[in-house]
């Protein structure tokens, strides 16, 4: 039997929310009750979202920004909690992504992935934390197999999603006093997402991954939603600092993808 979480009246931002994963998350908090505001660079994406997650007599905001640019991030926070009062839920989401072997990729690669998935999370908890003043607030950082898997061709990922997992960490540490709770999630491979259309692109590419989960399925986004579901609610009033992989086992078996061939 699926658990059904009350999200009413919790203000719920998703940072990267208007597409694959991080939208089915901001799906999940809307279908639950929440008031979302979702945020990434793309308008046209931006509004299909915000309609995407607007329910009745809840319509959902929407940003259009870059999450490297930190005062960008910042004025669409205080804008959402001029509002609507302090944030519930901060997921942060935005993340780049496409293989690349470390021998050939620029610095400027690198630094691009480091700077929207790491220096993103940061300017997003950043701005975040002033309103994150309500009983119950949390953070929910959204990481990839490769913060604890080394793979070939994402060395660029791995660090930048180290990192996020490092952030969570220590700003547990930092936060919990106020009650402020923060946690990553690691998604395994999830079906139908720009992720895995660029790590995965071929049916064969698919199938080993798919037969390299334990489960032998790949994951939906609603299955990521789910625990976020949980982690936000107060059933995981005493989870904070945790890095949970919802994978079907796939970074315990070890979280292989192909690498295409080098010489
Ligand atoms: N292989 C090697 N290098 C690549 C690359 C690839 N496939 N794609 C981009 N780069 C390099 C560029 O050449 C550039 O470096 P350079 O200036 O030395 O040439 C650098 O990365 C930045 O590229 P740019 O297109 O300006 O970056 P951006 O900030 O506009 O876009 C990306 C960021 C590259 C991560 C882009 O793929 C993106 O927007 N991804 C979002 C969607 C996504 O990745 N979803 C999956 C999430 S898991
Ligand atoms: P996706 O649909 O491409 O999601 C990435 C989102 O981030 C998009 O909404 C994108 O929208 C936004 N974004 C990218 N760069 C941004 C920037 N600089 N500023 C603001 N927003 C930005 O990909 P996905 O595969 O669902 O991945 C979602 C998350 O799950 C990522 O954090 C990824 O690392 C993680 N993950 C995915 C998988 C998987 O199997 N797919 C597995 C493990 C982890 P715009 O283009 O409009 O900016």
């Amino acid at each position: 039997m699926r658990v059904s979480y009350d999200m009413t009246n919790k203000n719920v931002f998703v940072f990267g929310g208007t597409s694959g994963i991080n939208l089915g998350i901001a799906e999940g908090f809307a279908n639950a009750g929440a008031r979302l505001a979702v945020a990434s660079r793309n308008p046209d994406k931006v509004e299909a979202a915000k309609f995407h997650v607007s329910r009745d007599g809840r319509p959902a905001h929407g940003y259009a920004l870059d999450v490297r640019e930190a005062k960008l991030v910042a004025e669409a926070i205080e804008h959402f909690v001029n509002a609507h009062g302090p944030i519930d839920v901060l997921v942060s989401g935005a993340a780049g992504n496409f293989p690349a072997a470390a021998a050939q990729l620029s610095p400027n690669g690198f630094k691009s992935v480091v700077d929207i998935d790491l220096l993103g999370t940061f300017n997003v908890m950043r701005a975040a934390h002033a309103h994150l003043t309500k009983p119950g607030a949390c953070v929910i950082n959204i990481s990839a197999p490769q913060a604890v898997i080394p793979m070939a061709w994402q060395v660029h990922v791995c660090a930048a999603k180290a990192g996020v997992d490092m952030l969570t960490k220590t700003l547990a540490i930092e936060w919990g006093p106020e009650g402020i709770r923060v946690n990553s999630i690691i998604p395994g491979p999830i079906d139908g997402t720009e992720g895995m259309a660029r790590l995965a692109p071929t049916p064969q590419a698919r199938q080993m991954v798919v037969n390299s989960v334990p489960m032998r399925r790949m994951g939906t986004p609603d299955d990521i939603a789910q625990v976020c579901l949980f982690l936000a609610s107060d059933s995981a009033r005493y989870v904070s600092g945790a890095i949970i992989p919802v994978d079907g086992g796939w970074v315990a078996s070890g979280a292989r993808l192909e690498a295409p061939a080098t010489k």
